[in-house]
């Protein structure tokens, strides 16, 4: 081998297998594994958890407990299972899921795709937030044994909630966060809503975030949660904020304080209560052009001077000859 090839590939070693490394640690330290595959020809997603994944809840919940974070993770394999099966089926009636071995499951693909790849894409819509709002309010309503009340997420974002633009509607996946029993329905409701208004928030381009939060909420409409969730418009105190942090997607906490303000005051306002304005188009509208006159097909009307014309008259004012020497020969008699 060339020296130059050598001493190249010496220089690089170090960082491959770093990079190597990475990519293992990465591999082992998500909590599940989530395959697209069939399932007697069915389209199904089946999840399994990591040898890892264990270790990552009950180290999660040991930190929930001690920043007195009112939400758990499910750590044991059977409890997950249990739990994010047990979800599937009370929301998704028709779709099959059961448990697989002793820490995997296999649930029906839903149709649609992630409101969090819209939200990354900037394709996020109205239409879209509309419908995640019905399945908000819908899921709410629905009685859970567990939670010995109506039922909650407890990891209401974006990623978590899927969009069908076939029939209009959203639907929640991904259930492995369970609020305390204890917790009044509207303050477990109110957290699901401020998960996901805290990612639209810190992903919306620009001002986007503030239309889509306020249709998102009027179309929830329920005052009673709405005004739990006004109530935690602010940024958290002493360890609870790392997980606020997570939860804003590491965007800078004076933007995430600015933008809970703004919709605290929006809410403070009664813009939820006012009649809801009218739609804006969802795509930027096109460029409006100034119309030009056409030079070539432009219809005429007598009177309106063309091409030819302004020419000719050009062409006249350039030959002619200065106004004392008359244009036309004097005539006879
Ligand atoms: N039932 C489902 N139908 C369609 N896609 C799904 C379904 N369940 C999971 N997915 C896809 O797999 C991804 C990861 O699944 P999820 O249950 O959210 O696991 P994780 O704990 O890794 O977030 C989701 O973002 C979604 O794209
Ligand atoms: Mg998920």
């Amino acid at each position: 081998m060339p020296r130059k090839h050598l001493r190249q590939l010496l220089r690089l070693w170090p960082f491959r297998m770093i990079i190597r490394g990475r990519r293992r640690l990465d591999g082992a330290t998500k909590r599940a594994r989530t395959l697209e595959t069939e399932w007697h020809r069915h389209p199904v997603m089946v999840k399994r958890r990591t040898a890892f994944g264990r270790l990552v809840a009950a180290a999660s919940n040991l930190y929930f407990r001690l920043a007195g974070l009112p939400i758990w993770m499910c750590d044991h394999n059977r409890c997950w299972q249990r739990w994010e099966v047990g979800c599937f089926r009370l929301l998704n009636p028709g779709f099959r899921a059961f448990a697989l071995g002793r820490r995997t499951i296999c649930i029906a693909k839903l149709p649609g795709e992630s409101l969090w790849a819209h939200l990354r894409r900037g394709t996020l819509n109205h239409r879209m937030i509309k419908a995640a709002a019905r399945e908000f309010r819908r899921a709410h309503q629905l009685h859970c044994e567990t939670l010995a009340g109506p039922w909650s997420h407890g990891d209401a974002c974006t990623e978590n909630v899927l969009y069908d633009p076939a029939t209009d509607r959203a639907r929640f996946i991904d259930f492995e966060f369970l609020h305390d029993k204890g917790l009044p329905p509207e303050t477990r409701h109110a957290d699901d809503l401020l998960i996901f208004t805290l990612d639209l928030m810190s992903v919306s381009p620009g001002d986007r975030w503030l239309p889509l939060t306020l249709t998102f909420l009027r179309t929830y409409g329920d005052p009673s949660v709405i005004a739990e969730l006004r109530k935690r418009l602010s940024p958290p105190r002493g360890a609870q904020r790392i997980w606020w942090r997570v939860r804003t997607r590491f965007v800078r906490p004076q933007t995430v304080n600015r933008f809970l303000h703004q919709l605290a005051q929006a809410i403070d306002q009664g813009v939820l209560t006012a009649p809801e304005p009218a739609e804006l188009p969802e795509s930027p509208s096109p460029r409006r052009h100034r119309r030009r006159h056409s030079a070539t097909f432009h219809t005429t009307s007598p009177g309106t001077p063309n091409a030819s014309s302004r020419t000719r008259r050009i062409k006249a004012s350039a030959i002619a000859v200065p106004g004392s020497i008359p244009s036309s020969r004097p005539t006879t008699r």
